[in-house]
């Protein structure tokens, strides 16, 4: 595959890979205590030049407060209180507004349970020397899962499919949460309006970075499963991707039918 958004590795021998600047990691938290404090000690460890903004959504099990007391020990983390669970995406834009309100020139997506092994950042980072996004990808050769039943692999294999297929994406882990962003990407453009509850987001923001001609690439990852606390994610996010996804796609064939017709 080539052009603008060719999926790859991003790490092609012959062009150096430039720098991109300060890190910015966002986590979003809903009911994280246990899982935050070990997952930011490993990320300030293997990534110590990024700092960390932990997104919470008023936890009820106090991941806010134990986050305050990671920020308090080191000042590379930070945090953003949210009053209440107002879903994924939502707290991404936040904590992206908040890094770019800031000097950050990459910011991080990453979950905050420990699926995403902060080991395999500087991989991401690398990629993004040459790219305007780069996914961590499951679905490319090298990509793995460590612990999903069967059931869940293959839910994300056909989200991945039926978004690739709908809306034309040269990518095959399309709902992936583990991205790099540069600062120039994120464009009021594709901010604004983009689907903000669900997990939909991320197929949403992937969308529109390769329909805005970005250079997207993907990086194989390997994506663990959690051993403590529960997945947020439910039937309704599901059923939310599926009606929006295929709304986008249609939306996305009458545009090109009614570009056609004026030329
Ligand atoms: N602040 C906030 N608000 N955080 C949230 C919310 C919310 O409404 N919902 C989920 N989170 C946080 C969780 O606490 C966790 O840190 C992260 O978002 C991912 O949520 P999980 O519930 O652990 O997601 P998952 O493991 O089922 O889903 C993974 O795969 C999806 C599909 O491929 C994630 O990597 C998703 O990002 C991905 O889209
Ligand atoms: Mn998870």
């Amino acid at each position: 595959m080539s052009g603008p958004c060719a999926s790859g590795t991003g790490e092609d021998p012959r062009e150096p890979a430039e720098s991109v600047g300060p890190v910015l990691v966002v986590i979003p938290t809903y009911n994280e205590a246990a899982n935050l404090p070990p997952l930011v000690e490993r990320l300030r460890r293997e990534v110590p030049e990024a700092d960390v903004l932990v997104v919470d959504d008023d936890s009820p099990d106090g991941t806010g407060r134990v986050a305050d007391r990671l920020a308090a020990a080191d000042p590379a983390v930070h945090v953003l209180h949210r009053a209440g669970k107002d879903g994924l995406g939502a707290a991404y834009l936040d904590g992206f507004r908040w890094g770019l309100e800031r000097s950050y020139r990459a910011l991080v997506q990453m979950d905050g349970d420990g699926s995403h092994l902060p080991e395999q950042l500087p991989r991401l980072l690398t990629a993004l020397g040459r790219a305007d996004l780069v996914i961590g990808s499951r679905w490319v050769p090298g990509g793995r899962i460590v612990r999903w039943p069967r059931r869940r692999q293959l839910l994300s294999r056909g989200g991945s499919g039926y978004s690739r297929l709908l809306l034309d994406l040269p990518l095959r882990d399309v709902t992936s949460g583990y991205r790099a962003l540069r600062r120039s990407a994120l464009t009021p453009e594709l901010m604004a309006d983009v689907a903000a509850r669900g997990y939909c987001f991320q197929v949403d923001l992937a969308h529109r970075a390769v329909r805005a001609g970005l250079r997207v690439v993907e990086v194989p990852i390997t994506f663990v499963e959690r051993t403590t606390g529960d997945s947020k994610m439910s039937r309704e996010i599901v059923a939310e991707a599926l009606w929006r996804v295929t709304a986008w796609g249609i939306a996305s064939r009458f545009r090109t039918l009614t570009r056609r017709g004026h030329t």
